[in-house]
């Protein structure tokens, strides 16, 4: 069983997700969505929330903190995943990361394609020096030579620098400076088992030795997880992810699986457009950026979806809290139904127009 298979497979065991979670549609059994692009190289520094069009929290939460993305098990079956939207058609993974020490206590990097091609880091937490290596050819996995084992000191209180390499040709794992493994193209099957198909990129933590998971699997995993001596933290402190093509698909136009049968389709990825697009803007900071008059344009377009009265009431309480008054003037009922409304008012900001207010002459409202 591949790593994500096994992971799918337990959570769909517990109805927490459809056991499609590895692959919402394998492109070799039916006509699926191209593969949304990568297309360009970036760094993330995960020090505060991810831009979700990007980074996809496909279970758990994560906590966002200034060190880094902490993936933790706190609780019996928590297993927080992030997954990115975008996929890379070979290409560049650096992941800087402490594993999740404890026995039970599985840490992961995974590239997954959709046709269950699978390239993987791996730490076992009752083994603090060690990563292994791992792949998969579509999901083939009767073949039991394909894990390597490596040391890595202090990898739970350390960052590391994992580092995979892959090309059409060869696959590499680095550990910061040092090539601990190298595939051949031909190692794999003469190629048939080699993964090489876009492939999107997923980190996650699962407590592979809980109680109720089979013996094998507990083994594996390095014995049965102590809930009560948790919680258990895998941290990324950042990523830095290169696509070897540029475009903006993938697309599988047969069903070989193979890398040539892979259609590049130009234009501009919407990651790249997501990743260029300045940094979402608080309300707050927005409601300072607008002149003056907007201000009162904003209750207009409240007005416009029926909630004049309402408004009329938030500016009055926004001029109180302007006024450096509103501690005293409001109770706790009244701040809520503040923060209420201007979250709907967010809606109506965001669609209005400058020219329309200054048209109906609302300019000098304020
Ligand atoms: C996160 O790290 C980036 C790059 O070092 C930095 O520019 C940004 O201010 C940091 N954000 C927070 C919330 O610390
Ligand atoms: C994010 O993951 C959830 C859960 O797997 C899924 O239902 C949803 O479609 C995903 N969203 C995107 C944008 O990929
Ligand atoms: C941990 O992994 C290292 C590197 O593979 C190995 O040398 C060591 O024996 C392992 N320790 C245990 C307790 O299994
Ligand atoms: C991480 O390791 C790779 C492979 O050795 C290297 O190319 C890269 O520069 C390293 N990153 C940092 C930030 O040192
Ligand atoms: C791609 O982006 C560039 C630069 O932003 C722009 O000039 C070009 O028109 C875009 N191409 C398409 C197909 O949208």
């Amino acid at each position: 069983m591949s790593f994500f298979y096994l992971l799918a497979f337990w959570l769909a065991s517990l109805s927490l997700v459809s056991a499609q979670t590895w692959s919402d549609c394998n492109p070799l059994k039916e006509d699926c969505p191209n593969d949304p692009a990568l297309g360009s190289e970036h760094s993330w520094t995960f020090n505060e929330t991810m831009n979700a069009k990007l980074w996809n929290t496909t279970n758990g939460e994560i906590d966002w903190t200034e060190k880094g993305a902490e993936f933790s098990i706190k609780e019996k079956l928590q297993s927080p995943t992030l997954q990115s939207t975008f996929y890379i058609f070979f290409g560049v993974v650096e992941t800087h990361l402490k594993m999740a020490k404890g026995n039970g206590i599985v840490s992961s990097v995974v590239l997954q394609s959709d046709d269950l091609d699978e390239i993987d880091w791996e730490w076992i937490g009752s083994n603090n020096t060690e990563v292994q290596s791992n792949y998969f050819g579509k999901g083939d996995d009767s073949s039991f030579d394909r894990g390597g084992y490596h040391y890595v000191p202090d990898a739970d209180t350390e960052f590391h620098n994992y580092t995979t390499y892959w090309d059409q040709d060869k696959l590499e794992w680095w550990i910061d400076d040092e090539l601990v493994r190298t595939l051949k193209y031909a190692e794999a099957k003469d190629g048939s088992r080699y993964p090489q198909t876009p492939s999107n990129i997923r980190f996650g933590i699962w407590p592979a030795g809980d109680g109720d998971n089979k013996e094998g699997v507990i083994a594996w995993a390095g014995g049965e997880v102590d809930y009560a001596a948790g919680p258990y933290t895998m941290v990324i402190e950042s990523v830095r992810i290169q696509d070897f093509h540029s475009g903006k698909e993938y697309e599988y136009t047969d069903d070989s699986g193979s890398w040539e049968s892979i259609n590049v389709i130009k234009g501009n990825s919407t990651a790249v457009e997501e990743i260029n697009k300045p940094p979402p803007k608080s309300l707050s900071e927005k409601w300072d950026d607008l002149p003056t008059g907007a201000h009162a344009g904003v209750f207009v377009g409240a007005a416009t979806v029926g909630a004049m009265l309402i408004a009329g009431f938030i500016f009055f309480i926004i001029r109180q809290r302007r006024k450096g008054r509103l501690e005293q003037a409001l109770d706790d009922t009244n701040w809520n139904n503040e923060r209420t409304e201007r979250t709907e008012m967010s809606n109506a900001q965001s669609d209005w127009r400058q020219s329309e207010w200054r048209h109906k002459g609302y300019s000098q409202v304020n």
